[in-house]
C-alpha cells in the first residue's frame, strides 16, 4: 500500500484506539483520520502515542451525521474506511437498544453512502462473531455458518453486515466484512468480562458471574485483531468475510478463577448472579479462511499477553480510576444491584 488516507472510525474505543495506535507505530505510508463520538466509551488517553504524529487527525463527531461524514471525506480525500464505530456492549443493548440501531445500522448505511459518493477503494466493515449466534458444546463458526443473532447489539451488527454486502453486489463497493471473536488488552473498558473481573478484583469487590459460569467465549488478544485489520486492509477480497479467532476457547468461570489466581486473591469474591437474558452459551470461530487465503495467524500466546493486560490494569490504575468514579457507577448500579 502507498500513502493513503484512511478513516478510522470509533478509534477512540478499545480496539480502535490500540489499531490506530499499532498502525502508526509500525508504518509511516498511511494517514489516520479518527471520526469518534467519544461515547461513554471513548477515550483520547488511549490515543497518546499516537497524538502528536504528523500522519494523525482526530475528528469528534458522529457517524449518523451525513453532512459531518460527507465534510470529513472531502476534507481528507479518504480512500479506506475502517468502521469500527458502534455500540459494542451486549448487556447496554439489554437495558436500551435504540441508540444500537442508530450507530450501528443507520450510521454504517451514512458511511456506505458517503463511501459510494467517494469511490473509495475500500470499506472494512468492522463485524463481530456474535452475528451467528450461539454454538452447543460442538462445532465452530464459519463464514458460511447462518446469521442467527440473539441479542439487540449483534442483530445490529448483523443487519450492518447484511447492508455493507448489500452495497457490494448492488453498487459494486468494495467492501470486506471481519467476524473477530472476543478480545482482551490495555484500554478494554471495564464494563466487559476480563477488565471489570480484573479491577473488581484489585478494589476487593464482589465478581458477577453470570448464570451457571460456564458460557464459553473464544478469546484473542486485541494486537492479533489489529494485525488481521491490517492483513484484511491490504490483501481482503472485495464482497469477502474473514473469521478472526485464535482458537483459545474459556469457560467464564475459569477467566475469574485465572484472574484471581494471578492478583493473589481468594475464590470467595465470586458471586453467582442471575443470567443475563438470551445469553449465548457458546462461540468458537474457525479462522481458517484468513490464514490459508491471506497468510494471517495469531502470533499472541494466551498465557502472556493476559498476563500482560493484568499488568497493565495494575500499572494504569490512573486510566479505569476516572472511568469507575464517572457515570459508570450508575450504569453499575443499574445492571447488578438486586441482580
Ligand atoms: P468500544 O465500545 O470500546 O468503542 C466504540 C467506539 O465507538 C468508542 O470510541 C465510541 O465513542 C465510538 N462511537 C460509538 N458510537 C459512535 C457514533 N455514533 N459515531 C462515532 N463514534 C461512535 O468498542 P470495541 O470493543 O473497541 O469494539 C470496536 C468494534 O469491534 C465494534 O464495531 C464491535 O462491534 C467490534 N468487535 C468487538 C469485539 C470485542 O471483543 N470487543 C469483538 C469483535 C468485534
Ligand atoms: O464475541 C465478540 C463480542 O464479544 C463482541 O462483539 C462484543 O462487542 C463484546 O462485548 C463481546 O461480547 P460478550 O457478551 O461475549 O462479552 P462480555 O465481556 O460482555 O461477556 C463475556 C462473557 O462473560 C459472557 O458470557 C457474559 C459473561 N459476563 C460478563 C460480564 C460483564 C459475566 O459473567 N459477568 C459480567 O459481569
Amino acid at each position: 500500500m502507498s500513502v493513503n488516507k484512511i478513516l478510522v472510525t470509533g478509534g477512540a474505543g478499545f480496539i480502535g484506539s490500540n489499531f490506530i495506535n499499532y498502525l502508526l507505530a509500525n508504518r509511516d505510508d498511511v494517514f489516520v483520520v479518527n471520526l469518534d463520538k467519544l461515547t461513554y466509551a471513548g477515550n483520547l488517553e488511549n490515543l497518546k502515542p499516537s497524538e502528536n504524529k504528523k500522519n494523525y487527525v482526530f475528528v469528534k463527531g458522529d457517524i449518523t451525521n451525513n453532512e459531518l461524514v460527507d465534510y470529513v471525506f472531502n476534507k481528507y480525500e479518504i480512500k479506506y474506511v475502517i468502521n469500527f464505530a458502534a455500540e459494542s456492549h451486549v448487556d447496554r443493548s439489554i437495558l436500551g437498544s435504540e441508540v444500537f440501531y442508530r450507530t450501528n445500522v443507520i450510521g454504517t448505511n451514512v458511511l456506505l453512502e458517503a463511501s459510494r459518493r467517494y469511490e473509495i477503494e475500500k470499506f472494512i466493515q468492522v463485524s463481530t462473531d456474535e452475528v451467528y449466534g450461539s454454538l452447543g458444546p460442538e462445532g465452530l463458526f464459519t463464514e458460511n455458518s447462518p446469521l442467527s443473532p440473539n441479542s439487540p447489539y449483534s442483530s445490529s451488527k448483523a443487519s450492518a453486515d447484511l447492508m455493507a454486502l448489500a452495497f457490494f453486489h448492488t453498487f459494486g463497493l468494495p467492501v470486506v466484512i471481519t467476524r473477530c471473536s472476543n478480545n482482551y488488552g490495555q484500554y478494554q473498558f471495564p464494563e466487559k468480562l476480563i477488565p471489570l473481573m480484573i479491577i473488581n478484583s484489585l478494589n476487593n469487590k464482589k465478581l458477577p458471574v453470570y448464570g451457571d459460569g460456564l458460557n464459553v467465549r473464544d478469546w484473542i488478544y486485541v494486537l492479533d485483531h489489529n494485525r488481521a485489520v491490517e492483513t484484511v486492509l491490504e490483501k481482503g477480497k472485495p464482497g469477502g468475510i474473514y473469521n478472526i479467532g485464535a482458537s483459545r476457547e474459556m469457560r467464564n468461570i475459569d477467566i475469574v478463577k485465572l484472574i484471581l489466581k494471578k492478583l493473589n486473591k481468594p475464590e470467595s469474591l465470586i458471586e453467582f448472579v442471575k443470567d443475563r437474558p438470551g445469553h449465548d452459551r457458546r462461540y468458537a470461530i474457525d479462522s481458517t479462511k484468513i490464514k490459508n487465503e491471506l497468510g494471517w495467524k495469531p502470533v499472541y500466546v494466551f498465557e502472556d499477553a493476559i498476563s500482560e493486560t493484568i499488568d497493565w490494569y495494575i500499572k494504569n490504575k490512573v486510566w479505569w480510576e476516572r472511568i469507575i468514579s464517572g457515570n459508570y457507577k450508575e450504569y453499575y448500579k443499574t445492571l447488578y444491584e438486586n441482580r
